[in-house]
């Protein structure tokens, strides 16, 4: 390995353990698809906008609650706009992913 891939490396593992919240066995990919699927109603910074702000979600509410909240919104507000996740078609390892990820922002 030369200098440069070991500094690419380093690089990549720093940028990964940076961000806030993220753990990779728990959450691969539900940054990205929060942005796809959910930012437009709860902001891209998770601020609120058309739903609540989820910046602190995890403080009162469990990944398992999160995860049937996305699965079936009408569930806990039968008139909400939020869609579930068949109609954004997302899988179950996704919503997962979700779940996991919100739950940690406390
Ligand atoms: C069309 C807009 C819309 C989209 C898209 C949307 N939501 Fe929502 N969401 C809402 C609204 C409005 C509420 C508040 C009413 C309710 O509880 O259903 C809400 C509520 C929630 C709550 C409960 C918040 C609380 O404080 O109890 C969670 C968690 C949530 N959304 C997560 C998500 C996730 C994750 C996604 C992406 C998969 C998503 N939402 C996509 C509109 C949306």
């Amino acid at each position: 390995m030369n200098r440069f891939t070991t500094g690419l490396l380093t690089a990549a593992a720093f940028a990964v353990c940076a961000l806030p919240g993220w753990s990779k066995s728990q959450a691969p990919n539900a940054q990205a698809i929060y942005s796809k699927s959910c930012a437009g109603c709860h902001g891209a910074k998770l601020q609120g906008a058309i739903g609540p702000p989820l910046t602190h979600i995890g403080k009162k509410r469990s990944a398992a609650w999160i995860d049937e909240k996305i699965e079936n919104p009408k569930k806990t507000k039968p008139n909400t706009l939020m869609p579930p996740a068949s109609v954004l078609k997302l899988n179950n390892g996704e919503v997962k992913a979700l779940a996991a990820f919100l739950s940690h922002k406390k």
